[in-house]
């Protein structure tokens, strides 16, 4: 998309902001996976893959309740033996936006001109670590090769990180490799387990993640590609810190979930038995109200969104200061460039993480069995 064409379809968007039509659906094209990140709730490998014409159909009436933006999600999305088919249906239809999220693991030169071709506009590629262990196997190691393959692709592509205590050590790494091949770069705060009741979090813990947070922020000011916004790094630092943040989920209502058996989700966590052929838009406004589990939400995708249309001026004051900032400081050449140069000022500090014993990881129900698949 040509520089103009991203503008326009960014005032478009903006539109969403203030009218009462709904903004982005997340279609899980398949709910079965290759890996079993541990602080995932997102995969059941029992569900076997939505029909191409389901799908379809789904599709279909999504676009029709007026949804602008659509996120093909998992799952892992490449699983589903008909995905390119799935793109190009998706930007037929008219989504003005079509991404996907991956483990990149079954990504190929091939699947990746394919969905090209198919008009996907951007990737996302998860990588939470160099090197795998066993609560997640996304490691930059196993996909680093493919990040070339995106030079010459028309595909933006992202890297994201899910930021926990047995990520810390080796997740500044992950963002350095990307930096230093041009590639955008964000890592979050691992959200709670909802469905399962399992907290992720350990609030006792929470320093060193306030820290990477900071230290993002730090190289996101000096002007490198740093994929977040400055109004989701503000929330997460309330979030950690749980201080009360004052706003409205869009969940439902601008912004919502369709399982990979059409069920209609309020998000990733919160999920209702209705099939989406049944959603009409007044349904759809009828979730525009607070919600009992704002508190110290982690769906960030949805969160953000409903900041944005919570508080619009604020929101966009937070963004534009963010970015001036970021240019005063890019014009005096601005540092630092890196983690590691963060990290090297801090080495007479306290170690930056302490890695635990990895059952420790996760809250006290998950290591009761609680939650096991
Ligand atoms: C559910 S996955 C599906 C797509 C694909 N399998 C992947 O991993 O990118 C979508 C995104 O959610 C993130 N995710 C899953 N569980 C999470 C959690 N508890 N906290 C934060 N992010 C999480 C993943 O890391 C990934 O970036
Ligand atoms: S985060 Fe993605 S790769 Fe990991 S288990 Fe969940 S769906 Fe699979
Ligand atoms: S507050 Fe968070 S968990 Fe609750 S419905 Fe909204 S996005 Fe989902």
């Amino acid at each position: 998309m040509t520089v103009i064409g991203e503008r326009m379809l960014d005032l478009r968007q903006v539109r969403r902001v203030f009218d009462t039509k709904p903004w982005a659906a997340h279609l899980y094209v398949t709910e079965q996976c290759n890996l079993d990140c541990h602080y995932c709730n997102e995969f059941n490998n029992s569900i076997p893959h939505p029909a191409l014409a389901d799908l379809k159909k789904w599709m279909d009436h999504i676009r029709k309740l007026d949804v602008m933006r659509l996120g093909l999600q998992g799952g892992e999305p490449l699983k589903h033996p008909d995905i390119v088919e799935v793109v190009r249906y998706a930007k037929c239809v008219g989504f003005c936006k079509v991404s996907m999220s991956t483990n990149g693991f079954l990504l190929n030169r091939q699947l990746l001109a394919d969905l090209e071709g198919a008009g996907l506009d951007e990737l996302q590629i998860s990588v939470d670590r160099m090197t795998p262990i066993a609560s997640t196997r996304k490691a930059m190691k196993s996909i680093v090769h493919k990040l070339d393959w995106f030079k010459d692709s028309k595909v933006k592509l992202n890297v994201s990180g899910v930021l926990f205590k047995e990520t810390l050590d080796e997740m500044g790494q992950v963002i350095d490799t990307c930096l230093d091949l041009g590639i955008p770069v964000g890592a979050r705060v691992v959200h709670d387990d909802l469905v399962h009741d399992r907290a992720l979090r350990d609030a006792s813990a929470s320093e060193p993640l306030l820290r990477f947070l900071e230290h993002q922020e730090k190289l996101k000011r000096s002007g490198q590609k740093i994929h977040s916004t400055w109004n989701l790094f503000a929330y997460q630092k309330k979030m950690l810190r749980q201080e009360p943040v004052e706003w409205t989920c869009i969940a439902g209502y601008k912004y919502f979930f369709v399982s990979s058996t059409g069920k209609f989700w309020l998000c990733s966590q919160v999920r209702t038995e209705r099939h989406i052929l049944e959603i009409t838009r007044e349904d759809l406004l009828s979730y525009n109200r607070k919600k009992d589990c704002q508190a110290g939400c982690g769906v960030y995708c949805t969160a953000q969104a409903s900041l944005a249309v919570s508080h619009p001026l604020q929101y966009a004051g937070r963004e534009v200061a963010g970015m001036l900032a970021s240019q005063v400081s890019r014009m005096r050449r601005g540092k630092p460039e890196r983690i590691r140069d963060l990290t090297a000022a801090q080495q007479d500090e306290a170690p930056f993480y302490e890695a635990p014993a990895a059952a420790a990881s996760f809250g006290s129900r998950c290591q009761q069995g609680n939650c096991l698949r």
